[in-house]
């Protein structure tokens, strides 16, 4: 046997491992999760012995196919109106073609205010690379055009959030749009209760609380009826960190809003994401020992023993985003924070 017959067969056989693998969870996934309970060995192993020859010279995709074909024509003979989609990790998806529309970013145009930099512009490269368009917005002109430099597929515009004048020129020079995700806020209102200036406090709120309220609220005549409003809050709403009352508040404010604007606007789904400590630019407005203090004090706090990243917390909002079954809700990603 030559080297690169060698190479070949060494190839299929990692190939064939793998999609045992895959065929092995699936397995445990239907019996598991009850979505083919009454699938039989005896079939499993046909299905194995299928795959192990359109391997040989076909490729995984087909050899995905049988499995699915097989699974459909036990649950939905005949026409079927189910869409089914089997990733190679052993993850299953079934869904109806009218929840595959809500379910999918083709075609869809995401706007992230607060989109050009930190946890907005990890969903944003996120959305992108999953086939929205993409629409960031920040005021710092000079970073907006580095953003679009560097994320060609992003499209960048100086708003400032506060400003309502600047909001409906904005809005009004978008046409529509089916998602809008608010990340920005200012990061005024820590300290002591005690010693807390009420007019940093009042800042605080100016900056995140009300700039994201009116941009909401600016945007619901732009903005899809059956699309998705995203607020980014903090964790703070739900710790009970001595230091934090003011932060507690400007978040706890945003996140009582979820619950009765997703009954108001439905069927517009409205949802928060509270994130706990996450290394992004944001924590560069701190001198930098306090910076690095804080952090590591965080990491340690923690539950996972770390801080999260932008990109973590970048899915948790394209998970909200495209999960059309999801409003009213307040995702807690915080390695644990709120627990300690
Ligand atoms: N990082 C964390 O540890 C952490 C923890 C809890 C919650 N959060 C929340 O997560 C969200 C995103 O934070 P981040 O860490 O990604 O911060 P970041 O890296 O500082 O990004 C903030 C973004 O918001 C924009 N922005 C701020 N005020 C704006 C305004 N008035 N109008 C338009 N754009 C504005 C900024 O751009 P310009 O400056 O150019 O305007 C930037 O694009 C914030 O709401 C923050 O409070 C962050």
């Amino acid at each position: 046997m030559t080297i690169s017959s060698q190479n070949n067969t060494d190839a299929k056989q990692l190939k064939l491992e793998a999609l045992y693998t895959s065929i092995e969870s699936l397995r445990t996934e239907f019996r598991n999760g009850g979505y083919c309970p009454d699938l039989l060995e005896e079939e499993i192993l046909i299905l194995r012995e299928k795959i192990r020859l359109i391997l040989a010279d076909q490729g995984r995709s087909a050899a995905t196919n049988i499995v699915l074909t097989a699974r459909l024509k036990r649950h939905s003979p005949g026409s079927n109106p189910w869409v089914c989609n089997f990733s190679g990790s052993g993850q299953y998806f079934a869904m109806k073609e009218s929840e595959k529309r809500v379910n999918t970013l083709k075609d869809k145009t995401v706007l992230i205010m607060g989109g050009t930099s930190g946890i907005g512009l990890a969903a944003a490269r996120q959305l992108a690379t999953r086939g929205a368009s993409v629409v960031v917005t920040g005021r710092n002109r000079e970073r907006a055009d580095q953003v679009r430099k560097d994320n060609p597929t992003l499209r960048t515009e100086i708003v400032d959030a506060s400003s309502p004048t600047d909001l409906s020129r904005f809005y009004a020079s978008m046409a529509n749009f089916d998602d809008l995700v608010l990340c920005v806020s200012g990061a005024k209102g820590a300290g002591p209760f005690i010693s807390l200036d009420i007019s940093e406090l009042r800042s605080g709120f100016e900056e995140k609380f009300f700039a994201q309220f009116q941009a909401a609220q600016a945007a619901l005549p732009f903005l899809r009826k059956d699309g998705s409003l995203t607020f980014i809050s903090a964790i703070s709403a739900r710790m009970a960190n001595p230091g934090t009352v003011g932060l507690a508040a400007i978040n706890g404010a945003i996140e009582s809003m979820v619950r009765p604007l997703a009954r108001e606007l439905r069927p517009l789904r409205v949802n928060a994401i509270s994130p706990g400590v996450v290394e992004t630019p944001w924590w560069d407005r701190l001198p930098q020992e306090l910076r690095d203090s804080s952090l590591q004090q965080a990491a340690a706090a923690s539950l996972v023993g770390r801080n999260g990243s932008a990109g973590e917390l970048g899915s948790a909002i394209e998970f909200v985003v495209t999960n059309g079954f999801v409003t009213g809700t307040v995702l807690e990603i915080d390695g644990g924070l709120h627990l300690v």
